[in-house]
């Protein structure tokens, strides 16, 4: 069968980082935009650099530093977003500016007051504007799915003669369905035969707000796009985005059925998506198709009687082809550094000498307080090797007591040292432990960090399992999340606490906003 390549356009980086609570930072970025050219993405959206002096910077970092994929970033249709997108990606092997405007008529009426002739003009120009940084560049009709067909084909139009050669088609608001979405593209491509005598991409960037992200987008392919934009788990605004590994692995599984192909090593789905949740801080649901916990766990007596008779009779793919590991391998105190940088490299980990030696350090104490180091730990250590030299070092716990039990006040005294060294010690109270610790570290920080949420989850199996809390702060009106382990539970407590007033504070002064992100 001749099958098709279809383009992966992973946008964990850009529309993936808009899902709220889950800011990356510039190490974080780094890492899993290497392992997304592992995984063998055709494009990176790595950002939205007009958005703040971050975004640029990991963009950049970016684009000078993968050499496989297209790496692409974001642009409103205004003359400073493409410039910024454009100096972002100027070092890139292969660069692109992603450029768009709303199209449809409440988007137009109600958002941008704009009329059709001046979108039209502004996304023709800015198209221009973006062709003289790069060959490479695609367009967006925002709120497509939404948009009077007929419109749409004359933008699409419009920009291809300016330059664009890639066009996507967002169902930005999660709106469509498969029948309708594969219509649109089928409608476009035949009213426009200039799309395949210049070798236009049509792409699909389908949200998931009826559930329907994954479907639609497949459609869209059944109708002639040949890229597809998509992010790890699902990541995205609101319900998010199309999932990639779910996309993959139905034209993959349903190859008989489907005539297409990706260029994606299905064996790095799974270290890819334990990355993106891990430094994301979104967990991945159990039930989750291809990566959660139960994808391929089988409960009732009959489906495992089944499955040890013949492993098909109830599971359509093979948990190995995804990544997902036989059998767990566990550290312990004996193991060197050479086996952590192996275990660290098949989590999809690229470190560096000055990494791995932070992360053996953190290693070596855990392995003496627990007798297994497993896979979730060296992940939870990792990602407190990225954040330090970012964020953890601006304050940091030097000393933690407190009273609690029935019927007493809960008590906690606290001591931070700061970048100078110098240490500050407060005591407060609270309803619990916890709540008098974040009022002692308040103090002593004077960042207002208001609580949103808390949770906490064992790392790995066991007694001795080290507890993982991840909070939730709003600071003015941003949302920041903070994230502790220890084997102490009221350590992770207050680690995960300042980890998210360090961040803060590291926000407020690397990512200095410089424009908002509303419609021109
Ligand atoms: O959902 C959307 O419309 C987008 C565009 C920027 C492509 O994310
Ligand atoms: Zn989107």
């Amino acid at each position: 069968m001749n099958r098709t390549p279809i383009r992966i356009f992973d946008t964990t980086l850009r529309d993936g980082e808009q899902s709220p609570g889950a800011t990356l930072n510039f190490n974080e970025k780094l890492e899993i935009a290497r392992q997304l050219e592992t995984l063998g993405v055709d494009v990176i959206e790595a950002g939205f650099p007009i958005t703040s002096k971050g975004d640029f910077e990991a963009v950049s970092a970016i684009a000078k530093e993968l050499t496989g994929p297209i790496v692409c970033g974001l642009a409103r249709a205004v003359p400073k977003d493409v410039e910024r997108a454009g100096e972002a990606v100027k070092h890139a092997k292969h660069g692109r500016i992603h450029v768009f405007c709303a199209t449809s008529k409440i988007h137009l009426e109600k958002k941008l007051r704009k009329g059709w002739d001046e979108v039209i003009k502004i996304s023709v120009e800015q198209v221009k504007h973006a062709r003289q940084y790069v060959d490479d560049v695609e367009f967006s009709p925002e709120d497509g799915s939404r948009t009077e067909l007929d419109l749409l084909v004359e933008i699409t139009q419009a920009v291809i003669e300016a330059g664009a050669t890639t066009i996507n088609i967002p169902d930005t608001v999660g709106y469509t369905t498969p029948a309708e979405y594969g219509n649109i593209f089928r409608y476009v491509r035949k009213k426009l035969p200039i799309i395949d005598e210049n070798n236009i991409y049509l792409s699909s960037h389908c949200h998931d707000d009826l559930g329907l992200a994954v479907a639609n987008s497949i459609a869209a392919v059944e109708n002639g796009a040949r890229q597809i934009e998509c992010t790890v788990n699902g990541i995205g605004e609101r319900a998010g985005n199309a999932s990639l590994e779910e996309i993959v692995m139905a034209l993959r599984t349903r190859s008989d059925f489907y005539a297409y192909e990706t260029g994606i090593d299905p064996s790095k789905i799974y270290s890819t998506s334990r990355m993106v949740s891990q430094l994301t801080g979104l967990y991945v649901q159990r039930n989750k198709a291809i990566v959660g916990e139960n994808a391929f766990a089988h409960e009732s007596g009959i489906h495992q009687d089944g499955v040890i008779k013949h492993r098909e009779t109830y599971e359509i793919m093979n948990p190995q082809e995804v990544g997902i590991p036989s059998n767990k391998l566990v550290l312990g105190k004996h193991s060197g550094r050479a086996a952590l940088r192996d275990r660290l490299t098949e989590l999809g980990y690229t470190v560096d000498d000055n990494t791995l030696n932070t992360v053996y350090e953190s290693f070596k104490q855990l392995a003496d307080k627990k007798k297994n180091v497993y896979d979730e730990d060296i992940e939870a250590m990792i990602e407190t090797a990225l954040e330090t030299g970012i964020e953890a070092d601006l304050w940091q716990l030097k000393q933690l007591q407190f009273t609690a039990g029935t019927n007493a006040i809960p008590t906690a005294s606290v001591t931070l040292t700061d970048t100078t060294g110098t240490e500050r010690t407060e005591a407060a109270t609270g309803d619990g432990p916890v709540d008098a610790i974040y009022t002692a570290i308040q103090t002593i920080t004077g960042v207002p960090a208001k609580l949103l949420s808390y949770s906490i989850r064992a790392v790995s199996e066991g007694r001795d399992a080290q507890g993982e809390v991840q909070v939730e702060v709003l600071h003015r009106d941003r949302r920041v999340r903070g994230r502790g382990v220890s084997t102490d539970i009221i350590e992770s407590s207050a680690k995960a606490y300042l980890s998210a007033i360090n961040r803060i504070r590291t926000l407020d002064r690397r990512e200095e906003v410089l424009v908002d992100q509303k419609q021109p």
